[in-house]
């Protein structure tokens, strides 16, 4: 049985437009719903991150916040529940997750490194790059698949990694990462087997390993779920042993920490913490509280207990099948299995005919605010389609929009609003425009750009 394992002690009042409010609000927001104010949406699944409602501990926790500028009792706190779950030597706070990316990879990517991962999610990907080094993801093939039922899709491929070693030698890669759950792939998991082998290919060649543990909590829930010889170990028995096989950690606390601001960076390594510690305080802040407020630290400590509690995941996995298979129902093809975070649809599937030159997922995101106020995100041909210098147009193998659940937030009305917008959106699929940008082009143009519908 799922039971809820909280109820709710405040309230944040939302409304819906109609359908012709909805329709000015759209195209005054140019049809790019990162354009659209939040109040102007009823069900909005645009992120996970940072959304989600905090308990009333937190809430304390909050209130007894120490703003010591140096070595305050909320680092205290902080430090004990990081050191309780993670294990490593050093932990340095930050104020969200890509801060600890570019204070990590500041201090140990050099122009011309390689740094892989299953799966870098953009930030990542985005910092490698803007210290000079090279992302690659080596997630294994069965990704790729959205029909697949393989349980774990997050998995890296261990031979796609030995073989870059091989090929371009140790010393030029500075770390591996590992991202957990696999959120460019679906928010999909990774196995322990798979950890404990990567981990062991690293350090058998000298290479630090390092886990982006944005959404550790849920990739400890499915590994109880699904593999072998967990099945009565907890979740925080798991996350323990995830993070024994690494040498560190990076982590944006706005997801399984349940706060909505904050980051975490841990390692074990002398000289790696010295030199990250250096640009910490650079850019963050002095290394007792990072990027964040005392109350802030509070906050996390609390979190990251309730995020490993196995009734909230129980309760939280529930409410991503729930709106999945709801979806599925409804006639919108999904990525399967479904994930941790969100539900996926698999735009190519549900309109086939669909020219992708046309934003297919757009349509459908579009689409969804619409006919229901809902709010997701193109993870499609606006986000990853390119044009080389000779005019020649690449697009991406998935055309996906991504239906992110923010934590303890939403209840099954507002899931059942989504899934019957789904059904309205399937029996009316072959009338949804295509649409052409009018202004925004590079790598982030998905935030900014302008578009126009046209006809098909
Ligand atoms: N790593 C992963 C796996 C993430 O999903 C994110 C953020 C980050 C790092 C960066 O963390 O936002 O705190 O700076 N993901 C959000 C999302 C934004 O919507 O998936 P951040």
């Amino acid at each position: 049985m799922i039971y809820k394992p909280y109820r709710i002690k405040a309230v944040e009042p939302i409304t819906i437009l109609t359908r012709k409010e909805r329709e000015s609000k759209l195209k005054e927001a140019a049809y790019n719903v990162f354009n659209l104010r939040a109040a102007d949406v009823y069900v909005d699944l645009l992120t996970d991150s940072g959304t989600g409602a905090m308990s009333e501990n937190q809430w304390a926790g909050i209130m007894q916040g120490d703003e010591s500028y140096a070595g305050s009792r909320s680092y205290e706190r902080f430090r004990h529940a990081v050191d309780d779950i993670f294990g490593f030597r050093y932990v340095l706070p930050t104020h969200q997750g890509r801060a600890a990316e570019n204070v990590l990879f500041s201090a140990i990517v050099k122009p011309g490194d390689i740094v892989p991962n299953n799966m870098h999610f953009d930030t990542t990907r985005a910092n490698v790059i803007a210290n000079g080094g090279k992302p690659l993801d080596l997630v294994a093939d069965v990704a790729y698949e959205p029909r697949s039922d393989h349980l774990f899709k997050g998995d890296m491929d261990p031979e796609k990694l030995t073989g870059l070693i091989a090929e371009v030698g140790a010393e030029r890669i500075p770390l591996v990462l590992m991202t957990i759950t696999n959120n460019s792939g679906g928010g999909q998991p990774v196995s322990l087997g798979n950890i404990r082998e990567i981990s062991r290919i690293c350090h058998k060649h000298g290479i630090p390993f390092f886990i982006d543990a944005a959404r550790f909590a849920e990739n400890a829930y499915f590994i109880r779920e699904r593999e072998d010889g967990y099945a009565e170990v907890t979740p925080l028995e798991i996350a323990r042993e995830i993070f024994s096989l690494a040498d560190g950690m990076l982590m944006s606390a706005k997801k399984d920490a349940l706060v909505n601001i904050g980051g975490i960076l841990a390692m074990n390594d002398p000289a790696i913490y010295s030199a990250a510690r250096d640009r910490l305080i650079l850019m963050e802040g002095f290394p007792t509280y990072g990027g964040l407020a005392g109350r802030d630290l509070e906050a996390i400590a609390v979190g990251l207990y309730e995020g490993l509690d196995p009734a909230y995941l129980a309760d939280r996995i529930a409410e991503t099948r729930f709106l999945g298979e709801g979806l599925k129902e409804a006639g919108i093809p999904i990525i399967e299995p479904i994930g941790g975070h969100a539900v996926y649809i698999d735009v190519l599937s549900l309109l086939p005919d669909f020219p992708q030159r046309q934003f297919p997922a757009l349509a459908v995101a579009n689409a969804l605010y619409l006919e229901g106020g809902i709010r997701g995100v193109e993870v499609g041909s606006v986000m990853f389609a390119s044009v080389d210098a000779d005019g020649n147009e690449t697009f991406p193998a998935l055309e996906l929009v991504r239906l992110a659940i923010p934590r303890r937030t939403y209840t099954r009305v507002h899931f059942e609003h989504v899934i019957e917008t789904a059904k309205t959106i399937a029996a009316h699929k072959d009338g949804l425009p295509g649409y052409r940008i009018i202004e925004g082009e590079g790598p982030l143009r998905h935030f900014v750009a302008r578009f126009e519908p046209i006809g098909r």
